[in-house]
């Protein structure tokens, strides 16, 4: 029996390389996958070879940080599937550097995109979800948010926010069916964590760190997969970490 059989997910970040791992386990679980991003020749590619895979996949094009193209993209997919069952938010800008050299229009572009960006698809799909009387949304914060590097403050604040977020909403949507959970990876082999590596090293000059427990995309993608599928229905408002026990805090 697959985990996701038939359930409607809307992704957001789904052109990256977690999001788009956590787009292939979750059709490959049954489930009707609308990948979102802004940009459209990456959406296409990953799309398309899901559908040439035999799996039920459709890109939609959409900003998170505009509350006009959420809210289209969220008509479109009410007019397209009648309903939403997930929602999983894995948006994130690459905003790495001293903290010092940070420009504020930098700061506000990391809040943007990513604590204002899960808030603004929550905000959009949670009315559905609560008349539906159920839903389960997983955001994808980081392992910065309990144990911050010192070139990634911006990202790391947002993690932190995100954390709280979900847990104050988790608590009010239990009520309703929804449940809302938190994935925590710590480094991932990604070209977003390569790029972080070599921004540390750059400030701190010292060696890029080897990490023993870097995970995979798919090791975030299994877990995401899991909370939201029925096996998890006793599970709300939790932070979980992925991340091989490389989050040296309790
Ligand atoms: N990789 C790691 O080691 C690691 C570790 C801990 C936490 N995380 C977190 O995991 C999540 C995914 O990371 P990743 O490595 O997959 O990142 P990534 O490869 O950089 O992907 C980021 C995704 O966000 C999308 N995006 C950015 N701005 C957007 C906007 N305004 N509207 C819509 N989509 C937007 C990008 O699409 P476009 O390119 O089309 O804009 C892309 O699909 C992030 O939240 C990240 O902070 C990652």
């Amino acid at each position: 029996m697959n985990l996701l059989n038939d359930r409607v997910i809307w992704l957001t970040g789904a052109s990256g390389a977690i999001g788009a791992a956590i787009a292939q386990r979750a059709c490959a679980e049954g489930a009707h996958v609308i990948l979102s991003g802004r940009t459209i020749e990456k959406l296409d590619t990953i799309t398309a070879k899901l559908i040439s895979d035999g799996y039920s996949a459709y890109a939609l094009h959409t900003d998170v940080c505009d509350q006009q193209s959420i809210k289209t993209a969220f008509e479109k997919i009410l007019n397209r599937y009648q309903r939403i069952d997930c929602l999983v938010n894995s948006t994130s800008v690459s905003a790495f550097g001293s903290f010092l050299d940070l420009s504020d229009e930098t700061w506000l572009e990391v809040i943007e995109t990513k604590l204002l960006g899960y808030m603004r698809t929550m905000r959009t799909v949670l009315p559905q979800m609560k008349a539906q009387g159920s839903g389960a949304i997983v955001n994808i914060s980081g392992r910065s948010a309990r144990q911050p590097t010192t070139t990634h403050l911006p990202g790391a604040c947002a993690n932190a926010a995100i954390n709280v977020l979900d847990k104050g909403l988790a608590d009010a949507m239990s009520d309703y069916g929804v449940r809302i959970n938190t994935i925590s990876p710590g480094p991932i082999v990604s070209e977003r964590f390569e790029k972080l590596q070599s921004m540390t090293a750059g400030v701190t000059g010292q060696k890029v760190q080897q990490f023993k427990q870097a995970g995979t995309p798919e090791d975030v993608a299994n877990a995401t997969v899991w909370l939201l599928s029925d096996q998890a229905k006793h599970i709300t408002g939790t932070v979980m970490a992925v991340d091989g026990g490389a989050t040296a805090t309790v």
